[in-house]
């Protein structure tokens, strides 16, 4: 029997939590299991990057950086790998080359062997340079085809890009497929053909999502391909990845057996096990609407993404309806593969034409970028008239869209001065200022350990929160043993409505709490079991507005139109706080002028105004949050 050994990609350390645990494993999590995970004989470690780097940052209060130096100690065996944007890098916007030049040879130093490179587009423009500087820095450059299901996405569409790929020199070629679209024949196809063409190893990269990725995983193997991507059991599954138990055992005793010892893989899924429990995650499901996912062709991450950004809108009913406009967008935007950042500007864009109930009413500037071509170029055209509606009369670039950026490393060095230590934080800084100058701020301050303490009670209250409204009739909000559920609260609160009694007090194991008619409250315990009560202020602000309207009886409503919040989220009167506002009272305004921003969805979204006249009043304060259908502006029709 000829031997064709399957070699494996243990991806638990970056994908598997970042599809799973919101990418909250902590580097101290990995360090107890990491000689033991080197010691299996994978091919590499997926460790780094995706976004691992932003969340390191950004909640658990990590140098990424030195997660890789301290990854690197203990994994002697194993090459590291990483996951990186093409040109954004880690991070969702282009960077200019001398960022993308001095990443990569950090990354390297730092202790990556493999860098896989890919673009949400498959425009190989947007990955010559990160494909250029890995191969000068001396490690392996893996050029990635994503895959997706459209018209315009043929076999012959990934075999050009993968020839591609290898004419700018790649090691190796990967097939991404975020979505669990891949069939098991199709994938057979694809692994055959594109090793024809390029002669280059071939990695495989399908999450499980449907299940479809075991069935894909066997019948690449038999079309030859050389490297398959899988996790752990406890971080697979699901929007994860297929267990690597799985796939060992189904190739045992045959002439594509890997190798790998079952008993010591167990061990391992036994520490990763444990951790879960420790940090109350989930483990990998796959619902209905997961096997759906060749209808509404939406990955199961930017599934949860499209439920907290309808949550925050109050809108969640509108899913089913989000869910179908979704496929349309993408068709109209020339059918973009849906992986970051694309899945955020197709989703956002779905999202808005239904909460507006009027289709690119409003246009978030991510989306007007990726019309401009300044994403690249999208795999098929984009509908001629939604383009029109969206740029006007401005061209569409044609060159690559970094050639536009200026060089920054020098900028960004002048700028964060003295709180970068090293060069790696001047390129942290470079990509993700706020965040990274925040992190480095505490650090000055000493107070990393604190802030990750309180971003992971947040994180976790959240968690709580979430899962409480899930079964709020049933499940106590009152932790620690007390007795009294949401319903039984609302049921006092009925009482006091109902009667004369103008407070109710309570006090159960030394927590009090008391109830007042007449000032609106919402009543939230924390795991303490401790009680806050806090007014809730949009009543309260409803009722500080009908008040100043009351004081304002002057205004002659003759000809006056209301202009209402089209979502909900917070109300700028100016593009940036030092600016001047973009309208004032008295103004005369014109149709498609811009009256303000609302922010809602980590998006700025520019409100237009949809008829000319004249700004009779503003209606809120700067900064302040605004409720769906709440009136913004007055406007007297011209
Ligand atoms: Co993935």
């Amino acid at each position: 029997m000829q031997h064709h050994r399957v070699k494996i990609t243990d991806v638990t350390l970056r994908d598997g939590h970042q599809s799973l645990w919101a990418t909250r494993m902590r580097t101290e999590d990995m360090l107890p299991v990491l000689e033991k995970i080197d010691q299996i004989g994978y091919h590499s470690l997926e460790v780094w990057g995706g976004a691992t780097f932003d969340v390191c940052l950004r909640y658990l209060y990590e140098d990424p950086w030195e997660r890789l130096r301290t990854i690197k100690k203990l994994v002697k065996n194993t090459p590291l790998q990483m996951l990186l944007r093409g040109q954004s890098l880690v991070g969702y916007s282009h960077y200019p080359d001398d960022v993308v030049e001095a990443f990569i040879y950090k990354a390297v130093e730092n202790g990556i062997d493999i860098i896989r490179i890919f673009d949400a587009l498959n425009d190989v423009r947007n990955m010559e340079s990160a494909i250029k500087y890995t191969k000068a820095a001396g490690a392996h450059a893996q050029g990635t085809v994503c895959y997706t299901v459209s018209p315009v996405h043929t076999v012959e569409h990934y075999l050009q890009t993968a020839e591609m790929l290898a004419e700018l020199g790649v090691d190796s070629i990967a097939i991404k497929d975020m979505a669990g679209l891949l069939t098991p024949y199709k994938a057979y196809d694809l692994v055959k053909s594109i090793k024809e063409k390029t002669r280059l190893p071939v990695q495989i990269h399908c999450h499980f999502i449907g299940g479809m990725a075991i069935g894909a995983y066997i019948k690449a193997i038999e079309a030859g391909v050389d490297v398959i991507d899988t996790a752990s059991v406890p971080l697979a599954f699901g929007p994860s990845h297929v267990p690597v138990e799985m796939m060992v055992r189904a190739l045992k005793n045959t002439k594509y057996a890997t190798g790998l010892s079952l008993s010591a893989l167990f061990e391992i899924a036994d520490y990763f096990e444990k951790l879960r429990k420790e940090r109350g995650f989930e483990r990998g499901i796959t619902r209905i609407n997961d096997m759906r996912v060749f209808d509404h062709q939406v990955p199961g991450g930017m599934i949860t993404n499209l439920v907290s950004q309808l949550e925050e809108q109050r809108a969640l009913h509108k899913l089913p309806e989000v869910l179908k406009e979704i496929p349309r967008v993408r068709e109209e935007l020339g059918y973009p593969p849906l992986v970051t950042p694309t899945s955020q500007i197709v989703g956002t864009q779905a999202v808005l034409n239904v909460l507006t109930g009027k289709r690119y009413k409003i246009i978030p500037g991510e989306v007007r970028a990726y019309v401009k071509g300044l994403y690249g170029e999208p795999p098929g055209e984009i509908n001629p008239a939604i383009a029109r509606k969206i740029l006007g009369d401005e061209e569409v670039i044609t060159c690559r869209p970094a050639d536009l950026l200026e060089p920054k490393m020098d900028k960004m060095r002048e700028e964060i001065k003295d709180l970068a230590r090293s060069e790696e934080d001047v390129i942290s800084y470079a990509m993700f200022p706020q965040v990274a100058r925040r992190f480095m701020q505490a650090r000055e301050r000493g107070e990393l350990k604190k802030m990750a303490e309180q971003a992971m009670r947040d994180f976790q209250r959240a968690k709580e929160i979430k899962a409480s409204k899930k079964s709020s009739e049933k499940k106590s909000i009152l932790k620690g043993g007390k007795k009294m559920n949401l319903s039984e609260l609302k049921e006092l609160i009925k009482i006091l409505n109902e009667t004369d009694i103008s407070e109710i007090s309570l006090e159960s194991d030394g927590t009090k709490i008391s109830i007042k008619k007449g000032a609106p409250c919402t009543i939230s315990a924390t795991t303490e079991g401790e009680v806050n009560v806090t007014p809730d202020t949009s009543k309260a602000e409803d009722a500080l507005k009908e008040k100043k309207e009351e004081k304002k009886p002057e205004i002659d409503m003759e000809g006056v139109e209301k202009v209402t919040a089209p979502m909900v989220g917070t109300f700028y009167r100016a593009p940036a706080p030092d600016a001047e506002p973009f309208v004032e009272i008295g103004q005369i305004v014109e149709t498609g002028q811009t009256l303000c921003i609302i922010e809602a969805m980590k998006l700025m979204n520019e409100i237009e105004a949809e008829f000319s006249g004249e700004i009779v009043d503003i209606l809120v304060e700067n900064g302040q949050p605004v409720e769906y259908g709440q009136p913004l502006f007055l406007i007297r029709r011209k």
